[in-house]
């Protein structure tokens, strides 16, 4: 499926429950995976961590899935990331966005991945995978993260290294960054790990919590609901495996009303 240009350009008004905002930058990573930057309403609020409903006006009608927001929300414009699938009803067209058109985005945002839905703790961990990185790149620039939590540790495992999205800005750009530069040096970890090539860190997020290398190469205790919290985003079946592993220590899942210690959410789209 090709992007027809007049479904991009098409809407000037925004349908019922939708912001119309105008794509500013488009960053192709990999052939199966790319970001985009775009206009934010002043009305559009969220928290970090959370996502939103966003897509086009295809064959005019709004053609939208969930996507977590990679900016925080201190930032004056929006950033997602998203997979691209040949065949994908809304990936297919969303891959070829260029700077100037136009994207939906849903007025409400929503989700679990909120710290208020943890206990306070002593480390939180991230737990990513592909494109499941979102919603952490959110809260990783999100100041009130830190006021909750000594520590925080972000494990993206993917199967190539280029899949690595903003490696360099949580690595270098980060810890350089004016206002934030000192948090995150002090009390941000990045593991990146990749499963399908050679790499420094060549395991899935299950085997290093299994065999324990996640916690002992920090010089950190075994994982433990006394002092760690968890926020799992990817794969189904990622998030299926590191909930059992993290139920079977302790681990209750939190949610809006009774804060616990892991909180999950799939990463969404997957066409
Ligand atoms: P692997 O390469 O060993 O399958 P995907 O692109 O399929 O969503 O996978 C992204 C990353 O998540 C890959 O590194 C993949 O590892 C890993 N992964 C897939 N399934 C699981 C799982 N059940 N538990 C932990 N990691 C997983």
């Amino acid at each position: 499926m090709s992007t027809d240009a007049s479904d991009l350009a098409a809407p000037v008004v925004a349908p019922p429950g939708f912001f119309l905002e105008t794509v500013r930058t488009v960053h192709h990573w990999t052939d199966r995976l790319f970001s985009f930057t775009c206009t934010r309403d002043p009305h559009f609020r969220f928290t970090a961590g959370q996502f939103a409903m966003i897509g086009l006006m295809v064959g005019g009608k709004p053609l939208v899935r969930a996507y977590s927001m990679v900016s925080p929300p201190w930032e004056d414009h929006l950033e997602f990331l998203s997979i691209k699938v040949q065949d994908g009803p809304l990936t297919s067209r969303l891959q070829h966005i260029v700077p100037g058109d136009r994207v939906l985005i849903g007025r409400k945002a929503t989700g679990t991945l909120v710290t208020d839905n943890l206990a306070p703790g002593g480390v939180l961990w991230f737990f990513a995978t592909g494109t499941g990185l979102a919603p952490f790149m959110s809260l990783l620039r999100e100041p009130g993260t830190y006021d909750r939590f000594d520590r925080v540790v972000l494990v993206h495992t993917v199967r190539q290294a280029a899949e690595l999205a903003y490696r360099e800005l949580i690595s270098k750009d980060l810890p350089a960054h004016e206002l934030l530069g000192e948090l995150v040096r002090d009390r941000l970890t990045y593991l990146p790990s990749v499963t399908r090539e050679p790499f420094a860190r060549q395991s899935r997020i299950t085997t290093m919590i299994e065999s324990g290398s996640l916690t002992a190469d920090l010089g950190l205790p075994p994982l433990s609901p006394e002092r760690d919290r968890a926020m799992l985003c990817g794969s189904e079946a990622m998030n299926a495996d590191v909930r059992a592993l993290l139920e079977a220590r302790g681990f209750t899942e939190g949610s809006n009303s009774s804060p616990g210690t892991y909180v999950v959410e799939k990463a969404f789209v997957t066409k």
